[in-house]
């Protein structure tokens, strides 16, 4: 069974605590923060994220699956810690170098919080393989981090199951999360390829009946 992390990305202003409360009845799994700094991705929802999650924190006690898609991996380490994360996802693409890698995944260790590394579709999964023994979760982008509502790169797919074949042939103990485009035409390809967290905003916000879309992604 896969878990679903919705995506509040595309929450619209003026429903968020009906929306929130509608998710959290539907039994999302996660609430995925997409963090945004208009500096390693165009969009800013830096400030309106800060308060989505201080504002769910408040309200539900499902956990928060943060997703850093910003150059100022320490300082947005800290600022979302304040909200006790489930897990804080930062991208590979972000850092300088192996051993600022190492840094941010020890850092948010040390402050009790499990650890996410997400990579871009232009890079190669093996760039990550010596990190994976030291982290919770992968996440792989199936779109260009940035927006939501985008259509799922389908060579994304073959991606998931490379890393789902070595983390079966390493023994490691690893999430395998999707992100970007998944909906009930795409779900099944990215669940059989090996991802067991799948992501998904629009398709899940734009439903009718929230716990029927999360139902029917989650089969
Ligand atoms: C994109 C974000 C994704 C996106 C998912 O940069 O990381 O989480 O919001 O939204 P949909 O499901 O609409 O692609
Ligand atoms: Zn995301």
């Amino acid at each position: 069974m896969v878990e679903i992390s919705t995506s509040i990305l595309s929450v619209i202003k003026g429903e968020e605590s009906k929306t929130f409360f509608g998710l959290e009845k539907a039994k999302t799994d996660y609430f995925h923060i997409d963090v945004m700094d208009g500096k390693f991705v165009e969009k800013n929802t830096y400030n309106k994220m800060l308060e989505y999650a201080s504002y769910i924190k408040r309200i539900s006690n499902l956990p928060l699956d943060v997703h850093l898609m910003v150059k100022n991996v320490d300082e947005s380490i800290e600022d979302f810690l304040a909200f006790s994360p489930n897990i804080i996802t930062f991208h590979y693409e972000a850092c300088k170098n192996k051993e600022e890698v190492m840094k941010y995944i020890k850092k948010i260790k040390e402050n009790n919080c499990k650890v996410g590394l997400s990579i871009k579709p232009e890079t190669d999964i093996e760039e990550i393989y010596e990190f994976l023994p030291y982290i919770h979760m992968c996440l792989i982008m199936t779109v260009e981090p940035g927006k939501g509502g985008q259509t799922l790169l389908v060579n994304m797919v073959d991606k998931i199951s490379k890393l789902k074949k070595y983390v079966d042939e390493n023994n490691l103990e690893i999430d395998i999360e999707a992100d970007g485009g998944i909906n009930l035409k795409t779900a099944d390809a990215v669940k059989d390829a090996g991802a067991n967290i799948l992501v998904s905003g629009t398709a899940i916000l734009i439903a009718k009946d929230y716990k029927t879309i999360i139902d029917e992604l989650k089969k």
